[in-house]
């Protein structure tokens, strides 16, 4: 690039920084080209960069101004000048002038790019990930991005205050089971050997615990290899922590405090601590989730009593088979939900395995609706009274086993709430308690941990011999906001005895206990302190008290739903000679993949 300005084409002001009190100053500004209008012998440009834009004035007769396009990147020196008063523009910080320019240096020229910067058709996601620099530059992105700064660094800062450390832990390890997949990188040093990338820090930070670092915390890259969705990536941020010598409050309280002054900084709100609490049972008996929207009520009832007094079959059908009877009940639902969306809805609950959808429609004389011809007598007022429902509104009913209620019922729920707008409001965190500590998964025939294998039961001795896993309560608790999983922790296990307890009950033998965990197991026999702690999803926060529901927006270079990164092309085919040197083998579909690749190219594989 040719120099000039005189030797000195550098910003002395940024494109967010002019005011009325400069207006006479010779400035000089760097960016890019936002906008180009041409009004007859000038030119008016708009130019950006990240703190913002300002209207800049080029005769034609300067150098290269003709040739000027957009995302072209300029230097500018100029004077500014006040703008007349019927051309301010009162949107924009700097809109009260602009800088007559008398020198341009084009200090690069861009192609035109594949979608506007400045506004235009929102592109596709793919392309905006193909292109993910350019979608970057754009005004909702660059908001995203800085903002997801300024949380992350209030969110230091509060932990910092409250005297964390900040400790780092490898991203080359071991395995540490979250319940995804794990990335695996070959070693070249070891032949037949792998690291795993972290799902979490957690086998370290209670790690740090033994080692008498006593508050930890990390802004921690976390890796899992499971089906993505708006709210997961295959690599995402937490906000890791660990404390010794605490107990549930502890820990509730250190985070109710961090995100109150992270809320203020970041986003100018006030919170109210303590968050509610609620143990997992009622969650689910009552919103039927584990991370309920406690925005709106339309909790879920059950009436299995009234149904045991009513005449219908298939109630009494799904009660005789272990099953529940709940319902919901819809305020003014007949107004708000025609025919039509009740059938749809039959066809919703039936995605969570729910065989029917029973309603009633509340009115004088029964109501209407296929549950109308049961609901007689006295059973009216005693279905009126159990659903709280008046005239006008809708109550709709699941009947089947407790899971599928349950989540039908739960799902509903979020639905309706979401279809008439009902969750709505404030910021709504919800610390959700005591979850098993256990789950059974009937596809594998075995027991999972609900949380994570570390996570402390309530009872130290696990109920004693003979004890039914699936009755185990633990000290796992998740942070819930608005319906979203925001976090998760727990207390956790200090004793060697508890741990290989827990892990007999999974099923992972003592061979396996030792490869795996062993220097885990090993560090609980030399002074482990009682400890806890919490994982947020950094990713998840940002994006959610931005307004956004995928977190991709928060992100500066997301992957795909199939993991994929558009813009560097990863994952890709690497060299024979680099396999060579990891010990690795293609074999199978890879090998085939492999060798259709090389034949499209042509060339060797590159
Ligand atoms: P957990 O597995 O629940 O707990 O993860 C904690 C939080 O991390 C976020 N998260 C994700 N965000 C984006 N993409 C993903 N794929 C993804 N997976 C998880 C969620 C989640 O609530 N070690 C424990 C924490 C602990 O016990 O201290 C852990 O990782 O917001
Ligand atoms: P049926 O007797 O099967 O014709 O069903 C009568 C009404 O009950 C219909 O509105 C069905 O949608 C509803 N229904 C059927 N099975 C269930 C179920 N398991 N739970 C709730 N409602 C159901």
């Amino acid at each position: 690039m040719t120099a000039s300005h005189a030797g000195d084409w550098r910003r002395t002001h940024t494109c967010g920084e002019l005011r009325l009190a400069d207006a006479g100053q010779t400035v000089t500004l760097n960016g890019w080209v936002h906008s180009r209008r041409d009004h007859g012998g000038i030119y008016f440009v708009d130019l950006r960069d990240r703190y913002g834009i300002t209207q800049v004035t080029l005769a034609e007769t300067i150098s290269d101004a003709v040739h000027l396009s957009t995302e072209d990147v300029v230097s500018v020196r100029g004077t500014v000048v006040e703008r007349e008063g019927k051309n301010k523009n009162t949107e924009r910080e700097t809109g009260d002038v602009e800088v007559a320019v008398a020198e341009l240096v084009v200090l690069s020229k861009a192609k035109t790019p594949p979608f506007e910067v400045a506004g235009g058709d929102e592109p596709s996601i793919e392309t905006r990930l193909r292109y993910r620099y350019i979608d970057l530059r754009r005004d909702g992105m660059q908001k995203n991005i800085l903002y997801r700064a300024r949380f992350i660094s209030a969110l230091r800062r509060a932990f910092e205050d409250q005297g964390f450390v900040d400790i780092e832990t490898p991203i080359l390890t071991k395995a540490t089971p979250e319940g995804a997949r794990d990335y695996l990188v070959p070693s070249r040093v070891h032949p037949g050997c792998f690291y795993a990338l972290p799902q979490s820090p957690q086998i370290f930070k209670q790690i740090l615990m033994v080692s008498g670092f006593d508050r930890y915390y990390q802004v921690a890259k976390c890796f899992r290899d499971e089906d993505l969705r708006a709210d997961r990536q295959p690599d995402f941020t937490q906000l890791d922590l660990e404390m010794s010598f605490v107990e549930e409050d502890d820990v509730f309280a250190v985070w109710e405090k961090a995100l109150t002054a992270t809320f203020r900084d970041a986003l100018g709100q006030e919170l109210t601590t303590p968050f509610p609490r609620m143990r997992y049972d009622e969650a689910m008996a009552r919103y039927g989730s584990d991370k309920p929207d406690t925005r709106f009520a339309m909790e879920l009832v059950d009436v299995a009593d009234w149904a045991k007094a009513s005449e219908f079959r298939v109630f009494h059908g799904a009660l005789d088979a272990g099953g529940h009877v709940k319902g919901i009940t819809v305020k003014d639902g007949m107004s708000r939900l025609s025919t039509k969306t009740i059938k749809e809805l039959t066809s919703f609950v039936g995605e969570f395995g729910a065989r029917g959808l029973a309603f009633w429609k509340v009115g004088p004389d029964g109501g209407s609706g296929p549950l109308a011809k049961f609901v007689t007598g006295d059973l009216e007022a005693k279905l009126r009274e159990t659903m709280a429902a008046e005239d006008g509104d809708l109550c709709l009913f699941v009947a089947d086993a407790p899971k599928v209620v349950t989540r039908a019922l739960g799902e509903l729920r979020l639905r309706i709430g979401r279809d008439l707008g009902l969750a709505q409001g404030t910021w709504n965190f919800l610390w959700v308690t005591h979850f098993p500590l256990f789950e059974f998964d009937d596809d594998s025939g075995r027991w999972f941990s609900a949380h994570h294998p570390f996570t402390a039961p309530e009872d130290w001795e696990l109920g004693g011999e003979g004890a039914d896993p699936g009755s185990l309560a633990s000290r796992a608790y998740d942070l819930v906001l608005n319906g979203w999983e925001l976090g998760s922790g727990s207390i956790r296990i200090h004793r060697p005895d508890t741990q290989r307890r827990v892990f007999d009950l999974l099923g992972i033998g003592n061979e396996e206990q030792a490869e795996k965990f062993g220097f885990l197991l090993e560090a609980l026999q030399y002074g482990a302190p009682p400890h806890g702690g919490f994982a947020m999803g950094i990713d998840r926060v940002v994006a959610l008290t931005a307004g956004l529901d995928n977190i991709r927006d928060v992100i500066a270079f997301p992957k795909t739903t199939s993991a994929a990164d558009l813009m560097c092309q990863a994952p890709s085919r690497v060299r024979p000679e680099q396999l060579d040197e990891v010990h690795i083998a293609l074999t199978g579909r890879a090998l085939q993949a492999a060798e259709s690749s090389v034949e499209a190219s042509g060339s060797d594989a590159s």
